[in-house]
């Protein structure tokens, strides 16, 4: 397996970045659930924003991102421009914003402890983290054809348990919610095509998840290969078809909010 490496090299390398913003599109039904768990916030705090899914766009946005060519896909966007900072040491005074969110990044801090500290010094308002539970991964058919990335995917996310306890506080424990994926979702992550397999032939959308860098390329060669043979035979159909007509899935996207309840 290969070793973990910085946010700035995993997303220069292998065009990630540049397959990023068109296969890693907001997704508009998950983006009502993080809209709404921000609550009234007017300043938000969007840490590992990376090309601005999901930031609000009605609200005044603060966005953080280490990775150059993740910032440089912003403009094109209409985003915000970010600021080359990392979670674990946020410019900002203590209490500053309304709320915080970090989607899908958590699991490539290089200090998971120190970055939700500074989640909750900033915050005075919700910290909302999206992420996915490593130990509801295998739900996926996907499984069945690359377990090498699954358990790869496992050992990166955090336990959501950890995520809950840091994210509580005194007055309030941090909430899950399971975040069903649409069976069309505009967001490219490897759940988000549990019902439209050919798209993983595509070497786009595999480029711009980042779990495949974890593996050796073979995995993926092998994969891509099996997936085409299946669909051309009808095993991937016989063995997986009833897939393709579920409306959502409940996979292992979840939405943790924490930190204080939004103020009205
Ligand atoms: C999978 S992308 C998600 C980007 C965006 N939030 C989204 O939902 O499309 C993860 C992002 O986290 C950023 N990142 C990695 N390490 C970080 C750190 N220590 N602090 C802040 N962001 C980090 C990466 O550069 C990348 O842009």
């Amino acid at each position: 397996m290969k070793p973990t490496r910085a946010a700035e090299v995993e997303y220069a390398e292998g065009g990630m970045a540049g397959s990023y913003a068109v296969i890693r599109r907001t997704d508009p039904r998950i983006e009502s659930m993080v809209h709404a768990a921000l609550g009234p916030a007017r300043v938000v705090l969007n840490v590992g924003a990376g090309a601005g899914s999901y930031e609000p766009r009605d609200r005044h946005v603060i966005a953080i991102e280490p990775s150059a060519a993740m910032r440089a896909q912003r403009a094109g966007r209409g985003a915000v421009p970010a600021i080359d900072a990392r979670a674990e040491k946020l410019p900002l005074d203590d209490q500053s914003v309304d709320a915080s969110m970090a989607m899908v990044t958590v699991h490539q801090w290089q200090d998971l402890d120190a970055g939700l500290r500074e989640l909750k010094r900033v915050a005075r308002g919700p910290i909302v983290v999206m992420t996915f539970d490593g130990d509801a991964l295998d739900r996926f058919w996907l499984a069945e054809y690359a377990p090498e990335l699954i358990a790869a995917e496992r050992k990166r996310y955090p336990a959501i348990d950890l995520l809950v306890d840091h994210l509580s506080t005194r007055s309030r424990r941090a909430t899950v919610a399971t975040v069903p994926i649409p069976i069309d979702c505009t967001d490219g992550f490897t759940e988000a095509f549990y019902a439209r397999p050919e798209r993983f032939l595509d070497p786009a959308v595999t480029q711009s998840q980042s779990g495949w860098t974890f593996v050796d390329e073979g995995v993926k060669d092998r994969f891509v290969r099996e997936l085409r043979s299946d669909l051309e035979t009808g095993r991937w159909g016989a063995r997986f078809g009833a897939w393709r007509t579920r409306p959502w899935f409940e996979g292992s996207l979840r939405l943790i909010v924490g930190g204080e309840p939004a103020e009205r």
